[in-house]
């Protein structure tokens, strides 16, 4: 207990660990079909407002949190709202943390069992989209498969939080993260060079607003609320490794930045590449795992842009299954004076288990459902529809009202001095969006998943 709390060695480091946690799967795999089946441009551009007027203002809010108590979620409302309902809100955090990853390393799997799919060549000759989809289907119909690759996925992301802050989390993002942007760009670049690239850029570039509704800002709050990693404590977790002399505006406009361009830059690589070979942009969830192959089978060098793919795909979820460990890992060490490597063995272990019902949830336990949701949909559901938003919902509370911007913003000011006296509407302006319009949205989010209107 009495060691010293980690802390990353640089700023960039902090930078691209925290990036590495927004990159994720939410960015290449959903955000894409999202946007596709939701106004292409149109939607991009809700979704762009609700990341600056309340993501980048909880992302914000988050890392202040951690730096301040420099804590874990529990141990940071804990010192800071000092009675049992601030700690209960830092407890869902990391209950969240448990369950997003149990289900989020079974997809993780998926994505490592496809660098293998590809790198055998089995992409190369589908005849058709039925025939890309019957593979699917028997892949996650085979327990062996899905469990053993949910395994494979878990024990990388252990030996990676089993290294540390600095020298696990901080050297893996510090490697992974370059490469996957160097793959992304190829992978642009492909899309963009391939004859009839500009049907996919038009797709998602071309604002379609008669496909937006009500809805659909519920939907781009969700997903800008998810992409960002807000809402169970991951970035106030990582917020509390940094120093004083971060500029946590800065730090917070960069991830945002980093993570809203993996997303754009996704879409394009997918959708020029969807067109271009003439498939359905619009299969949804399956547009990663079901069309994308079948593409590969009909582009030129489709056998090395779907290893690259899948490779791409396999570091973002890594990079940000780690981070989901960490927040679980930090309140064992912290709070309950566990060693990291106890901490990190043991509840990977139980984060395995628990992702066993979900990895069946494609088999054996498919009918094993509950209000007509599967135990992989339920942990979805429950995580991405209910605890997020309440999470984000109350982190905002707590630092607007609660806590209070007189006693948040002098930690808030160690770095962002030049910001606090030149600029300082950009803080007038965090303020405003913390205090109002965040609560109201989030609110409005959560009512509309429960079901309410
Ligand atoms: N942001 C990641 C993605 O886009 C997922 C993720 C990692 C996450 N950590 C999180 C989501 C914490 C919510 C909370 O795929």
């Amino acid at each position: 207990m009495n060691q010293p709390r980690e802390q990353w060695a640089s700023k960039l480091g902090f930078i691209l660990a925290a990036a590495g946690s927004a990159i994720g799967l939410g960015n290449i795999w959903k955000f894409p079909y999202v946007a596709g089946e939701n106004g292409g441009a149109a939607f991009i551009i809700i979704y762009l407002i609700c990341i600056l007027v309340i993501g980048l203002p909880v992302l914000i809010s988050e890392i202040l949190i951690g730096r301040t108590t420099q804590s874990n979620p529990v141990g940071a409302f804990r010192a800071l709202g000092k009675n049992k309902f601030w700690i209960s809100i830092g407890a869902m955090g990391v209950i969240a943390g448990f369950i997003i990853l149990s289900f989020y390393s079974v997809v993780g799997g998926w994505s490592l069992g496809y660098i293998i799919e590809a790198s055998s060549g089995v992409f190369s000759n589908f005849s058709d989209g039925n025939a890309a989809n019957a593979h699917f289907v028997s892949l996650i119909g085979n327990p062996v498969w899905i469990i053993s690759l949910h395994a494979l996925f878990m024990t990388i992301s252990v030996a990676i939080v089993l290294g540390g802050v600095q020298k696990g989390i901080e050297k893996g993002s510090k490697f992974l993260m370059p490469l996957l942007f160097i793959i992304m760009i190829v992978l642009v670049l492909r899309g963009l060079t391939l004859e009839g690239a500009e049907k996919g850029l038009d797709f998602i570039l071309n604002p379609r607003w008669d496909q937006i509704s009500a809805e659909t800002v519920l939907v781009a709050l969700g997903q800008a609320f998810f992409t960002l990693s807000l809402g169970m404590g991951a970035m106030l977790t990582y917020g509390s490794y940094i120093s004083d002399s971060d500029n946590i505006f800065a730090s917070g406009v960069q991830i945002v930045f980093l993570d809203t361009l993996i997303a754009l830059l996704a879409g394009v690589a997918i959708f020029t590449a969807v067109f271009a070979t003439g498939q359905n942009p619009g299969s949804g969830p399956g547009l990663i795992f079901q069309t994308l192959p079948l593409v590969f089978t009909k582009m030129p060098g489709g056998y090395l842009f779907s290893i690259l793919f899948f490779l791409l795909l396999t570091i973002a979820a890594i990079t940000s299954s780690i981070s989901l460990l960490e927040v679980v890992v930090a309140y064992f060490v912290d709070d309950k004076g566990w060693s990291r490597k106890n901490a990190v063995l043991v509840f990977g272990g139980i984060i395995f288990i628990l992702g066993i019902p979900c990895a069946l949830s494609f088999n054996i336990l498919s009918d094993f459902t509950l209000l007509g949701l599967t135990w992989f949909d339920m942990s979805d559901y429950v995580t991405s529809n209910l605890m997020l938003p309440l999470g984000g919902f109350f982190i905002a509370i707590f630092v607007a009202y609660f806590w209070g911007y007189q006693r948040a913003l002098p930690n808030l000011r160690n770095g962002a001095e030049i910001l606090f006296e030149k600029y300082s509407w950009i803080i007038t302006a965090w303020k405003i969006f913390l205090k109002y319009f965040s609560p109201v949205m989030i609110l409005l989010v959560l009512l509309h998943s429960l079901g309410v209107f």
